[in-house]
């Protein structure tokens, strides 16, 4: 079974309860968005855009930015489409089906470059999560920031409930990253730019990023 197919098979029933169900444990998303900090008319790509729900929340935001989403999962992206239309969003957002791992964001969205790129709680279900990350900062403006938030590696918290967590994750083929923070100081060396990361709620997320030279 491909990657695309997986997804699909994950969020075939699972989108119509995302929303309501993730907002108590996909923790940072919406401090990640608080500080984009999108420069007037600046473009936004969200990598892995699932239901919408963050693109949707970045526009109200910042009335003038151009929004644009990738997500693997066609099943996902129909859900999108339809909440992007309910929000009256659908002339602002461009959404499209591609791989993080290695879309052409050129012929998906007639750019290249975008002032913010944010990956929010997908890193964690791409196999080849190193490959995305270099994709995303491959599509970051000079100038521009890349932000993540993810599950994070639970360091203070009892080691009962890690257990637990990763088990359940596991079911829906979510993996923590141990090494985000290492890959993106690299990521960095590697391409230039400034990194940060740092944990949020005590390990449970963990967020990170860049600022492109
Ligand atoms: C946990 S959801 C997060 C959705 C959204 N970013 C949020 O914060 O609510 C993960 C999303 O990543 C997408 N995804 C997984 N692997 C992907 C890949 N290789 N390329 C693009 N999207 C992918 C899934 O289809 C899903 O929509």
């Amino acid at each position: 079974m491909s990657h695309r197919q997986m997804m699909d098979g994950v969020y075939r029933y699972q989108r119509h309860i995302y929303d309501l169900t993730r907002k108590y444990y996909l923790l940072g998303r919406d401090g990640l968005i608080a500080d984009l900090d999108v420069p007037k008319g600046g473009a936004v790509l969200e990598i892995g855009c699932g239901t919408g729900r963050n693109l949707i929340a970045v526009g109200k935001a910042w009335p003038k930015a151009r929004l644009y989403g990738v997500d693997i999962s066609e099943a996902m992206l129909e859900t999108a489409r339809a909440c992007v239309t309910k929000a009256g969003m659908g002339d602002r957002v461009t959404l499209a089906q591609g791989d993080a791992c290695g879309f052409d964001a050129a012929a998906l969205f007639g750019r290249e470059k975008f002032e913010r790129v944010f990956i929010s709680y997908a890193l964690s279900m791409i196999p080849e999560w190193e490959m995305a990350l270099h994709q995303a900062a491959r599509c970051v403006a000079p100038g521009g920031r890349l932000e993540i938030v993810d599950f994070g590696q639970q360091e203070q918290l009892p080691t009962l409930w890690k257990r637990a967590l990763f088990g359940w994750l596991g079911q829906f083929h979510v993996s923590p990253r141990r090494e985000l923070s290492g890959a993106i100081e690299r990521l960095a060396q590697d391409m230039g730019g400034f990194p940060h990361s740092r944990t949020l709620y005590r390990g449970y997320a963990v967020r990170g990023g860049l600022i492109r030279v």
